[in-house]
């Protein structure tokens, strides 16, 4: 994606950055962790009867939008185990070799967090369902006649997969996992206390009303809220005393064009865009990508999860379709 947009779920530099430095704002164990709390209580037993058994817990497969926590979610159940975790990503896989040698240098217990599991080539995969389902490590020595299997004991382990989609996922892998959840949108007063939790870990002072105001325009989405108060706080710091109130607040977001529903030109484009072209008839996806110029990945992922949530679009049959919300919110006359 080329244009730089605040309400892009993908992970930027500075959470990259953030990522690597000690002062984090993620939270480390669950009493820390705000939301998605029936997955939570589910990790919990899991996590609880296996350390009563003194063994690692089954493999988990984290789902839903970026954003909401999945890498976050993948670190808690490592830190909850006393388990080391290892991350990585299933674009960085690209071999078998690759993922034998992350495999045999794990030890009893770890975690294997993969980030973006769907994207493991077939090879791999393969490589990944016996090590997940006896622990065993089938490689190929040699190559022609002289070539021979080997069977290799792996530690156990716990695989952690997230995905934004796990209709990409094979169904062998989906299978192999014992603990399947989707990670669900926040409510707005989650979105605010994970506020109030990130801008007391930056030391900087935000009014409730002006958190509750961020968090009508984080899209339901930690990794955005976070990121709007980064950058509120920027404006407060440069054209105040650092004071996050309400007038501070709505004017840093009028300057990142961030909407009262957390919308971006981007995603006011998509809408304006289907309406001009289409009216409010069902409309395909590879349709939409050639009105906005993204690739239907990047609508699927990022613009979609939240349009579909807040009732600005609805899936059909027959494509995607406009809903009169989403025509009075740009300001256009709905007509069937
Ligand atoms: N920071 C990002 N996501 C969070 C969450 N779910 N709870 C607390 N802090 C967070």
């Amino acid at each position: 994606m080329a244009i730089e947009r605040i309400t892009d779920v993908s992970m930027h530099q500075d959470d990259v950055v953030e990522q690597q430095i000690e002062v984090t704002l993620r939270p480390k164990l669950f009493e820390d962790y705000i939301g998605q709390e029936r997955l939570k209580s589910n990790l919990k037993l899991a996590i609880d009867a296996a350390k009563k058994r003194s063994e690692p817990i089954d493999h988990v497969l984290l789902y839903g939008p970026p954003g909401l926590g999945k890498t976050t979610m993948a670190t808690v159940i490592a830190n909850e185990m006393g388990a080391n975790i290892r991350i990585t990503a299933g674009s960085a896989i690209e071999r078998a070799g690759d993922l034998a040698s992350i495999l045999t240098n794990l030890t009893d217990g770890d975690v294997l967090f993969i980030d973006e599991i769907h994207r493991l080539g077939r090879a791999v995969e393969e490589v990944l369902y016996s090590a997940m389902e006896d622990f065993k490590l089938d490689i190929m020595i040699g190559k022609g006649p002289a070539a021979r299997s080997v069977r290799l004991d792996l530690p156990k382990f716990t695989v952690i997969g997230a995905t934004t989609r796990t209709g990409a996922l094979a169904a062998p892998l989906r299978d192999r996992f014992g603990i399947i959840h989707r990670l669900e949108f926040y409510s707005h007063s989650e979105i605010s206390r994970i506020i109030e939790r990130a801008s007391n870990i930056l030391e900087s002072k935000i009014e409730k009303d002006a958190a509750d105001m961020l968090s009508t325009r984080a899209r339901l989405t930690p990794r955005i809220a976070n990121r709007l108060l980064k950058r509120v706080r920027d404006y407060a710091d440069v054209n105040g005393d650092g004071l996050i109130d309400v007038p501070t607040a709505t004017a840093a977001l009028k300057l990142l064009e961030v909407d009262e529903l957390g919308l971006d030109p981007g995603d006011r484009n998509l809408i304006i865009s289907i309406i001009d072209n289409y009216g409010s008839n069902p409309v395909g996806l590879s349709t939409i990508s050639a009105l906005t110029g993204d690739e239907t990945a990047t609508i699927e992922d990022f613009y979609e999860p939240y349009l579909l949530q807040i009732g600005f679009i609805e899936r059909t049959p027959r494509g995607r379709r406009v809903t009169p919300r989403a025509y009075a919110h740009v300001n256009r006359e709905y007509s069937l």
